[in-house]
């Protein structure tokens, strides 16, 4: 299958909007030094909403080829809600992707499984590609329960697209107990969930859908361990969030080939 890797940066809640265009020139030099093909590895990062116009307008003055988007979205279109951002707007300063489901989200915001499929499919109907997290937790993982969970995660979260929709979105697999904890899984650990992801979307959508999709691994991913993670077969990318915030990581990262 030749599905084109991703590497995604989540910043989180980190990096005003100085911070952030300054983060942004640094990975765009150090990339281009390496002369970097952006269409064989994709790069992206995902800043705080109160970013993105700065982002927006740096990434279109350098003509860079680094992609950007949002870390949540609305599932409304507009009107009296407050704090929220929709997806039109997101798109309006050329973003290209979103995060759904992110489970910092699910944790401390209370979003469950049907809020996460709402919000995947709104920032589809928006021309907005969807990278929706699932993972477990630590108890579940203990239980060695982590397959049956995500796997649930992933029908509710996709529940009712289209399948052409299906297509486009990209699944990040995050497990709980790996993320900011400097403990990542192995790659049999990333590779076991993944392919369970991928043989999921088989039976239930398509094989060619299942053979486009692309799957990521996030959790505590740096340079050191990218090569291991992006060697297995159903691993396209990776979604990273502290090792984001450091230029030469994540160019590291990014450059996982070299
Ligand atoms: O979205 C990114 C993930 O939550 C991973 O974060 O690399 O800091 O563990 P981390």
């Amino acid at each position: 299958a030749a599905r084109t890797p991703l590497m995604a940066g989540n910043w989180k809640m980190n990096l005003n909007h100085v911070e952030a265009v300054h983060l942004l020139q640094k990975l765009s030099w150090t990339l281009q030094d390496k002369k970097h093909d952006f269409e064989r590895v994709e790069v992206a990062v995902l800043p705080p909403f109160t970013d993105i116009r700065s982002v927006q307008t740096l990434v279109d003055g350098d003509r860079m080829k680094i992609k950007y988007g949002g870390q949540d979205v609305s599932t409304k279109d507009s009107g009296a809600y407050t704090g929220e951002i929709s997806a039109a707007m997101l798109s309006k300063l050329g973003c290209t992707y979103v995060l759904t489901g992110h489970s910092e989200r699910r944790q401390y915001h209370g979003e469950d499984d049907a809020l996460v499929n709402a919000k995947t499919a709104k920032a589809l109907e928006a021309g907005l590609i969807p990278i929706m997290c699932v993972g477990e937790g630590l108890e579940i993982r203990k239980e060695n329960g982590q397959v049956e969970h995500v796997l649930a995660q992933v029908d509710a979260g996709l529940a009712g697209l289209k399948q052409d929709d299906v297509r486009k979105v990209v699944i990040a697999y995050e497990p709980v107990w790996a993320i900011g904890t400097g403990e990542v899984a192995t790659p049999e650990d990333a590779q076991e969930v993944n392919s369970a992801i991928r043989a999921r979307i088989e039976e239930t959508i398509s094989p060619s859908v299942a053979d486009s999709v692309r799957i990521l691994y996030g959790g505590s991913v740096k340079m050191a361990s990218a090569g291991g993670i992006m060697a297995q077969p159903d691993v396209d990318g990776c979604l990273v969030g502290g090792a984001s915030l450091q230029v030469d990581e994540f160019a590291g990262i990014c450059r996982y080939l070299d």
